[in-house]
């Protein structure tokens, strides 16, 4: 738990050192919703694009409920964790639906509890939109507030409940969006997992790891499963690749591609070696052995006018070359 004197040192040195990010100019609550939903899994430098591209194509939470999916999906293409892409729009459609309905009404909520209730929304996300959008005093823990935590309380591996337990407390309650954001910045720029910055940090004085922050927390094991697939991209006469949209439960749901099969297969007769992508997901590292096949249909899909995963546009870029999609 950290004194008042403490969080004022921290809220002053976010007040000066903060990065300039773009939603953090903002106070409009579907900004700052999208930003947390962005950066669930996205690190800030590749959020931001993501951010502003939603925003422009989505300015509003109306304007998202009343596009299909599947333009949604096409504005994440290349963000990978699709799935949020899609649970943003069903979040946008609850939102949009009349308090009659279960909805609200076309306001984004203000609560902790009815945020965490909305599509896609988990206690990280719904305690930083009510913290930050609507000033509310609720503590969000993600990793690097765990980091911040596990050092200044020199603990090599506390539990999310403990982490949970220490941000409740220390919560500073004037200011609870920014208290939030100083704990992440401090953890994303200062009490970084390596090259630390103890001689630029404000809490110093009060960590228990100061001294040896590396040893807190201890490093996790790797979740990080090897797979290998064969993909089978058929071309269709006039030259562009049979694409299928993806079922909407499993990896890249949504999304259109060509057809994987499990393991290495034996070419066939008709296929042609196209070489092996390599692709890494947080929990997969994926080989692929790209082949082609002519197909007797007339008409395949046009690339640019669907969603496409980053490892199907480099299969179809071993099967097509690399001016497929430009060309395109
Ligand atoms: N990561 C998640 N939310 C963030 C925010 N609001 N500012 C900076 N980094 C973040």
């Amino acid at each position: 738990m950290l004194s008042s004197s403490d969080q004022q040192a921290l809220l002053a040195w976010y007040d000066l050192q903060k990065r300039a990010l773009p939603w953090r100019e903002s106070d409009d609550p579907w900004a700052i919703l999208l930003s947390e939903v962005v950066l669930q899994q996205t690190q800030v430098s590749r959020g931001e694009m993501l951010w502003q591209r939603m925003m422009d194509r989505f300015p509003t939470v109306a304007a998202m409920a009343a596009a299909p999916v599947d333009d949604v999906l096409k504005a994440w293409e290349g963000a990978g964790y699709y799935s949020r892409a899609r649970r943003l729009h069903a979040l946008a459609q609850t939102v949009m639906a009349p308090s009659s309905e279960g909805g609200h009404d076309g306001i984004v909520p203000e609560t902790y509890d009815a945020l965490l209730a909305l599509p896609g929304i988990g206690p990280y996300t719904a305690a930083a939109v009510a913290s930050i959008a609507f000033e509310q005093p609720v503590a969000c823990v993600d990793g690097n507030i765990r980091r911040v935590m596990a050092r200044l309380t020199a603990q090599r591996d506390p539990s999310t409940k403990e982490v949970q337990a220490w941000a409740d407390a220390s919560i500073q309650r004037e200011r609870p969006g920014d208290w939030n954001q100083a704990l992440m910045e401090l953890g994303a720029t200062v009490c970084t997992a390596k090259k630390v910055g103890c001689e630029r940090c404000s809490l110093r004085h009060v960590c228990a790891g100061h001294g040896t922050p590396e040893a807190y927390p201890a490093p996790r094991a790797s979740k990080v499963k090897a797979v290998v697939w064969t993909a089978i991209v058929e071309v269709a006469c006039d030259g562009l690749p049979l694409l299928h949209q993806r079922p909407k439960g499993g990896l890249f749901g949504g999304l259109w591609g060509p057809t994987y099969l499990d393991g290495e297969h034996p070419l066939v007769d008709g296929q042609l070696q196209k070489g092996v992508v390599h692709h890494s997901l947080s929990h997969r590292a994926i080989t692929v052995h790209v082949r082609s096949q002519e197909s007797t249909k007339s008409m395949g899909t046009n690339p640019v006018e669907v969603a496409l995963s980053v490892l199907d546009h480099k299969i179809l870029r071993a099967v097509f070359g690399d001016n497929f999609f430009s060309d395109s």
